[in-house]
Parts: C-alpha cells; structure tokens; sequence
C-alpha cells in the first residue's frame, strides 16, 4: 500500500509478478469532498493458519491459513478521518476491507462513491454478462477480451496470457449494496454500487466495517473453484447447532409448470394439488428421496404475478391442496415437505407476513424453504413505492433478515433470483443454496436453452460465490422440441454429471417421475450420489471447456466423479490418485455411449462397471455436449 498526492493505493504481486498495479482505494460520503489521505500508520502484520469444520458442504475440515496486514490511513474530511485497510493475504489470493472506526457511534453517513479499483497488468480474456438487466443474474455468458467488459456482475473471473486466472468478488456482504464491476476499457476495473432509489449507494452508522473485496490469483481454473477464500472471509457459525437441517435430495411439483404441463394458479390443471403432491411423496418414497417441493400452493398466482406479487399470501393455500393432509402422508413415508415462497419481490408483502409463514411451515415439519423473487431487476418496490435495485443495500438486508427469522424456525433457505453468494453460509448455516445463474429451467422454456458450453462456466463464475440450486436430471432432454435450441442440450451423462460438479447441499431430481421410471438403469445415479462431502477436488478443466470433479462422500468412503465438457467431444486421461492407495474399488461408470451427440443422440448412455485402484487411470471419453459421472465403490 502506498499514499501519493493524497491517494491511497494498493498493488499485489505473487511470486515477484505484478498481478495488480496500483489501484485506488477508499469511499466517498455524501456531503464531503473525495478524501485526501496524508499518512499511513498502524502498520500491523500478523499470521495465522487453523481449520474449522462446516456442519455440511463440499469440504468438511477447512484450512485458513493467512497473513493479515493491517494499515490505517489519516484522511481529510470527518468520515475518513481515520480508515483501516484490512489485508488477508492466502496463497490463492487476497481479500481487503475498510473499516471506518473513526465515525462517531450513532452517526449516519451515506456513500455517495466507492473508488476502489482493480488494475489488471497484462492481456486477459473474461466470462461476464452486462450487468443489471432486467433478467438479474439469469443471462448466458459471453467471452470477450476484459478490456471490453462495461459493467459486470462478480464473481468475474478473468484468465490471462501469462498464465494466470484471477476472480474478483466479495465476501459477507452484509449490510451493504452488491458490488459490480466497471471496465475503463483499458485493465481498470472500479467498484460499482447497487445505489437505493436516491441515488445514494449504502446507509450506514458509525463506526462500520464494509464487505471484503476478494481477488483469486491462481495458476489453473480449477485451483479457483477449490479456493476457500470466500468461506474464510465470513464470520464463524452464528446459529449453532443447525443438526435439524440434513442436506438432501428431493422431487417436486415443478417441471411440470416449466413445461406447462400444469399450472401454479388454481383450476383444472392445477399442479400442487393433494393428490399430485401425494403422488410424488409416493415417488419420493419408493426411491429414497428425503423431500417433495410443491410450488404453487398458495393463493396468488392468477394472471401475470409476477406484476403483482403484493397478492400472494404465503399462509392461505389453494383449496384443492391440504397442507395438513399431505405433511401427515409425508411424514408417514418420512418425505418432507419442501417449502415454496415466491415474493416476486414484492418485499413488503412478504416481510409481513414472513414469521406468520415460517411458522405456519414449522408447525408441518418443513426445514427448507425455496424463496423466489420473480421481478425485473430494478424493479423492486419498497415500502416507500421506491425501486430498488435487486441487489442493492435494501435486498442485501432482506435477504439476511429472511435467513434470520427463518433459522429461529429451523428453516433453511435455498433463495432463487437472489443476491449473490458471498459466503454467508459460514455464518448463517441455514443459508443453504441459491440460484443466481441460468439454471435448468431455462433449459424448459428459454430461447434459446442453456447451450452445453454453460454448465462448464459457471462452476468457474457463478459457484465460485457457493452453492447453486441448478436442478439437474432431466432425462426426456427433447421434452417433445425438436429445435435443439429450445431443449435441454446435453446428454444424459451430462445430467448425472451435474450432480457431481454442481455443488448444492439440496440437490433436486428435476424431471418427472414417469421419464426416472423409464430409464431406471440411469436413475440409480442420481439415487446413489451424496450432497455432502468430506472433501471435493477440481482435477482438471478450464472455462468454458471441461472440468472434472471428484468429491469424498461425507461419513462415507466412496468416491465420486463428474465430468462435463461443452459442445466439443474431448477425450482426458484422468489419473485416480485421489482413491485411497492400496484400496479397490468399484467404478460405476455412466458414460456417453455410442454416437452419443447432445443434438442428435442424447439418450445413449453405457454403464459399466470396473474394479480399479489409485494406481489406475481412468480415460473419460465424452461426446459432444456430454459427460461421465462414476461411483467409485469402495471394496475394501
Ligand atoms: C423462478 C425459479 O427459479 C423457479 O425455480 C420457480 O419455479 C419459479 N420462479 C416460480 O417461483
Ligand atoms: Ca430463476
């Protein structure tokens, strides 16, 4: 860090290399002038390196092991009189936050500017969206030069020529508006605030502390998506014990909405009524799933509610579906209920009713609500009819406050159209997935569906942020299209291979039963793979090509694979180092079979099984739009 001419700044550099130039740091309150800082003192350096263990997830022990740097900075004007810089440094990146410990406890103070700024040295490619289109985060990704990025949602992962890959983020964004990103065109990428509806971007007392600003810097996309800096940068577990949410899989009334199969309002097509609801707790059973989601439940869904989400009630449910009944069948098979709030962001409506809700869900024995905001992005109308952004301070609040008044109902949230992930599921361990991406459903109804190259980006954007409720497993991938682009554009080895590389500790069997029941040879798959883990591997892959994903089952020994690449058939040799030495095992491999295309053959799959040890490699043949996915089965 360095001052100059009144400017603090901050580079980073690993291994002798400029990674970042100098870059601006600091914000700027309403009612003052930018800050001039004239000194850098209370320079403070410390190390520390321990582990902590998550209650659930994709890794059970976790390894914090990082050099803080601490330095504090004398300002000109009142609110940044005296501002700390906190520097966590890892071996895979750097994270760093301010904390204005000077303002007066009580005092307000409005962020009118955030002027840091991350200076790029060198040539590198990104994977981004525009930012604040109306859909939110629900776009395809396009790959362009960085230096051509306008404004864009992180994580925003970039890749370089020199062989570096670098992610920029945040962490525990609490209390704050979510942070974009605005390219210079020339390798400056400067913090942009979600502002409220005046214009001004966080509300804030003294003295604060703001989210951590996060940079990966790693030498291979997957040492990215095995980076634990999101996690460590959050507050320990807040809640306790959460022994009452177990991680899961479930079925549910749902893709059959997406593909207008039934309907979420009431009337003759109706699909969460008692008996559709019973006859998936009847699935459920019969496989071994642990919950049943019933979307469309409750009153409020007629005509377009996504304009009128104040009508919803999240207590009164349609006439035709018995809560009472269906959590009693439920609860006789052992299948439970999974929740469904859809707000479309109509906050208010929702906040007023939000304990009435939890409870009512509490008392039927539900431990997981699925929450949805359907609303344009900017649309959000707040108490005072003022639009808010979907991700500004305003729904960064709401969103925790929903966690909170959940957890006190042991309720676990798994948030579609949210505020991205930051990593608040360390402390909030009822946050348990999101969406935030173009997930399966676009695969039903969008135009165009998830292109195969999709599934292989986001596990190195998106899910750097955490979990995300993608729902795979469709099995009837052409659900009666025939255009390519308005269908699931992946092989049935694909489908399975989400399970493995798209982490979620809930993970849903999205198809209807009748296409599981069709194809039972595959569906034993998705029954067997775990959603916990003892620990996960990115073996191989990089954006947008392929990846490889091998995770330990949590209190078990088997391991498992998922492999996935985008629309190019790849053959990769992947050595099985990670299987216990010594020990056999029992590969169950579900692999593209002959002439598998994700265009023109999608359904031929062969599984075979091989006994094979660490010492083993394994050549994973994938066709286009394609995977594998295996179940090494431990013998031993
Ligand atoms: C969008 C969600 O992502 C989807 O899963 C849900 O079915 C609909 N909203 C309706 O709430
Ligand atoms: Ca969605």
């Amino acid at each position: 860090m360095s001052v100059q001419d009144g400017h603090a700044s901050y580079q980073v550099s690993r291994l002798g290399k400029p990674v970042l130039a100098p870059s601006s740091l600091g914000l700027e309150f309403v009612g003052e002038s930018e800050p001039h800082f004239s000194s850098m003192t209370g320079v403070e350096r410390k190390s520390s390196d321990s582990t902590w263990e998550q209650p659930w997830g994709e890794e059970r022990v976790i390894r914090d092991h990082h050099t803080e740097l601490d330095v504090t900075l004398q300002g000109t004007t009142p609110a940044s009189h005296t501002v700390t810089v906190d520097f966590r440094l890892f071996d895979d990146g750097v994270g760093f936050r301010y904390s204005y410990a000077a303002i007066p406890s009580g005092r307000q103070v409005e962020v009118s500017v955030d002027h840091t700024s991350f200076h790029t040295v060198g040539d590198y490619e990104a994977w981004w969206y525009q930012a604040l289109g109306q859909e939110r985060d629900e776009y395809l990704y396009t790959h362009t030069d960085a230096r051509r990025i306008t404004l864009a949602e992180t994580p925003l992962t970039l890749k370089g020529t020199n062989g570096l890959y670098l992610s920029f983020h945040e962490a525990a964004l609490i209390d704050f508006p979510s942070m974009l990103l605005a390219g210079n065109g020339a390798g400056i990428l400067t913090a942009w605030l979600m502002p409220w509806p005046d214009g001004v971007l966080a509300r804030k007392t003294g003295p604060f502390t703001t989210p951590w600003r996060t940079v990966l810097i790693t030498d291979s996309a997957g040492a990215l998506v095995d980076s634990r800096i999101e996690l460590n940068l959050n507050e320990p577990n807040k809640l306790g014990s959460v022994s009452w949410f177990k991680p899961g899989k479930f079925v549910g009334v749902w893709w059959e909405m997406h593909l207008n199969r039934s309907t979420w309002e009431s009337g003759p097509r109706h699909g969460a009524n008692t008996v559709n609801v019973e006859r998936y707790m009847d699935f459920a059973h019969q496989y071994g799933f642990d919950g049943v989601l019933a979307e469309g439940w409750n009153q409020g869904w007629e005509g377009d509610w996504t304009a009128h989400g104040d009508r919803f009630s999240f207590t009164r449910s349609y006439p035709d579906f018995d809560m009472d009944a269906v959590t009693a069948y439920g609860r006789r098979l052992g299948i439970q209920l999974i929740g469904h709030n859809e707000t479309a962001g109509a906050v208010p409506n929702y906040e007023s009713q939000l304990e009435d809700a939890m409870r009512l869900y509490e008392t039927h024995g539900v431990t997981v609500v699925k929450t949805g905001y359907v609303r344009h992005s900017g649309d959000i109308i707040d108490e005072n009819g003022g639009r808010e952004w979907f991700a500004g301070q305003y729904m960064v609040r709401h969103n925790l406050h929903v966690a909170e008044v959940a957890a006190a109902h042991h309720i676990a949230i798994d948030a579609h159209e949210p505020v991205k992930d930051t990593g608040l599921r360390r402390t909030w361990p009822n946050m348990i997935s999101r969406e935030g991406a173009r997930g399966q459903e676009y695969n039903a109804w969008g135009i165009p569906t998830n292109p195969p190259e999709h599934t292989v980006i986001i596990p190195f954007t998106r899910m750097l942020g955490g979990p995300m409720d993608f729902t795979p497993g469709i099995f009837d991938v052409a659900h009666g299209q025939t255009d390519v682009t308005r269908r699931v554009q992946s092989t049935i080895a694909t489908q399975l291979a989400e399970y493995v590389v798209l982490y979620s500790p809930i993970e849903m069997a999205a198809d209807l039963p009748e296409n599981y029941e069709a194809r039972l040879d595959a569906f034993q798959f998705i029954l067997d793979v775990p959603t916990d883990w003892e620990t996960s591997r990115t073996l191989q892959g990089d954006i947008g090509q392929c990846i490889v994903v091998a995770r330990l089952q949590r209190g078990g020994k088997d391991w498992y694979l998922g492999a996935l690449t985008n629309e190019k058939p790849r053959q990769l040799t992947q050595p099985l180092t990670f299987l216990a030495p010594g020990k056999h095992y029992e590969a169950q491999i579900y692999r593209d079979g002959p002439w598998a295309d994700y265009r023109t053959n999608p359904q031929s799959l062969t599984i075979e099984k091989r006994q094979l040890t660490s010492k083993d490699t394994l050549v994973i043949d994938m066709a286009p739009g394609g995977g594998e996915a295996v179940r090494f089965r431990r013998l031993d």
